[in-house]
């Protein structure tokens, strides 16, 4: 009987950056023989690829790989490693208390993971956190089969340092890929069955071509090229950044969606200078105006923090107008963390949980609200969607994203997964809309 594959179990925690670098950490384990593990209890290899971007999401990672002792101590030769945002930012501390853990690599250290395995081998537990000036540079094989949809990270780490926020520190300064390993992995994905192609950065219009000098805008266009592309989405973008060239993509390429992930963080001024975000409210609104002349019917998000140090309830109240002011279609909202390395962070006026609390369930409820009155005026509408398959509610039903990303059911046949459909929207809620298939 030969030897049986050794097998990893990945958990992954954070942003779509994460979740693209879990990809790819597979992807590289595959080349070195190793099949996927359901359970950690069946791995020969434990990763969790961790976030930092606010305190709870880090104590998870805590109590979680503190559970995995007992596991340990079952079955010495078992590896257990931590990586991502956590890693880069604790590093050898993470070594230090956490016995039981055998190595750790930070976020630009993810291509060198066979190399920290080796020594883990060999008993030799090491800390892995230099931050690379460039991206990793080997693009991986394509998977031989994709899901629907696929992420390609096109830039990471950020130069904006926001006073609130760590990633900066945990993902290092902004640096592009070249857009030629970009399209040629979009295409390998494309090739094995992906439709919808994510473009992920810390903030994508800062996108810009080691080489040549393309833009975002460009590097966009020249994927719309990829024939057996139907849809291109693409997130974060600073709203200090959003340039009137991008507008104009997202209003003239067909394949591209028709919605924008656009944080505004708080609609007071006085915040927004404390956050360090480089634009007034008015400004931010000024673009948000633009973009909904330019692309009609663009869906837009939003990113609010509650609770920032020093928030009156003033301020807060201008974060719930501007929700309305914006029509945000999506909306992510957060309380406000203390984040190590952070300006915000030594700022007096720091507010209670209960405060917080309270600002975000008012937050939620308004934009439920407001949501909801959005969805609905969308009744009568045709849509395009992008079929994902049946519904997990609803017997007979089918669910997938219109052109703007929002999610429609419709009763149809299993038949149209991964096709385009026309639908006619009847009816609007909260988080999604219901249709009818309309003939093709
Ligand atoms: N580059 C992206 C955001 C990455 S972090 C951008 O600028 O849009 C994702 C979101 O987490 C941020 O938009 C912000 O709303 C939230 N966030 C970041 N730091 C935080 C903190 N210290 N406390 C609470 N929320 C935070
Ligand atoms: Fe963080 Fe600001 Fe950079 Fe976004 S733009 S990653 S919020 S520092
Ligand atoms: Fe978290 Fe790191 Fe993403 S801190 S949000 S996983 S970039």
């Amino acid at each position: 009987m030969g030897a049986t594959a050794k097998r990893v179990h990945i958990t992954t925690f954070g942003c779509q950056m994460n979740e693209y670098d879990s990809g790819r950490l597979a992807g590289l384990l595959a080349e070195l023989g190793y099949e996927r593990a359901e359970a950690p209890q069946e791995a020969d290899l434990i990763l969790v690829n961790t976030c930092s971007v606010r305190q709870r999401a880090e104590h998870k990672v805590y109590s979680l790989v503190g559970a995995l002792k007992e596991l340990k101590q079952r079955r010495p030769g078992l590896i257990i490693g931590v990586g991502g945002c956590v890693a880069q930012q604790e590093g050898q501390k993470l070594l230090d208390q956490i016995p039981h853990l055998d190595l750790v690599f930070g976020t630009g250290a993810l291509e060198r993971l066979p190399e920290l395995l080796e020594e883990a081998g060999r008993g030799h537990r090491r800390a892995l956190v230099d931050l690379p000036a460039a991206p990793a540079r080997q693009p991986l094989r394509a998977p031989a089969r994709a899901g629907l949809k696929a992420l390609v990270t096109v830039m990471e780490g950020c130069d904006n340092f926001c006073s609130y926020c760590v990633v900066p520190h945990v993902r290092g300064r902004e640096r592009s890929r070249p857009a030629a390993e970009v399209i040629a992995e979009a295409a390998g994905l494309t090739q094995a069955g992906a439709r919808e192609i994510t473009l992920l950065g810390q903030n994508v219009n800062s996108y810009r071509d080691p080489g040549e000098g393309l833009d975002f805008p460009g590097l966009l266009k020249r994927l719309c090229g990829l024939p057996q592309l139907t849809r291109l989405t693409f997130t974060t973008s600073h709203p200090k950044d959003l340039s009137f060239r991008l507008m104009e993509a997202l209003a003239g390429l067909d394949k591209v969606m028709k919605k924008l992930h656009l944080p505004a963080q708080s609609g007071s001024d006085r915040v927004l200078k404390a956050m360090g975000r480089g634009y007034t409210r008015r400004q931010y609104l000024d673009k948000v105006e633009g973009l909904r002349r330019l692309v009609p019917g663009v869906a837009l998000g939003g990113d609010i923090i509650v609770g920032f140090p020093g928030e009156s309830e003033e301020d807060f109240e201008q974060s719930l107008e501007l929700l309305e002011l914006a029509g945000y279609d999506f909306l992510y909202s957060f309380k406000y963390s203390d984040r190590p390395f952070t300006r915000a962070s030594r700022l007096s006026g720091k507010l209670s949980e209960e405060v917080k609390a309270q600002r975000l369930a008012r937050l939620h409820a308004r934009q439920n609200q407001l949501v909801l009155e959005l969805h609905r005026s969308l009744a009568g509408q045709v849509v395009q969607v992008l079929v994902e398959g049946p519904a997990k509610k609803g017997a007979g039903l089918l669910t997938g994203r219109c052109q703007a990303g929002r999610a429609v059911n419709f009763p149809g046949p299993p038949e149209l997964a991964g096709g385009l459909a026309r639908v006619r929207i009847e009816e609007g809620l909260v988080n999604s809309l219901r249709g009818r298939l309309l003939p093709a």
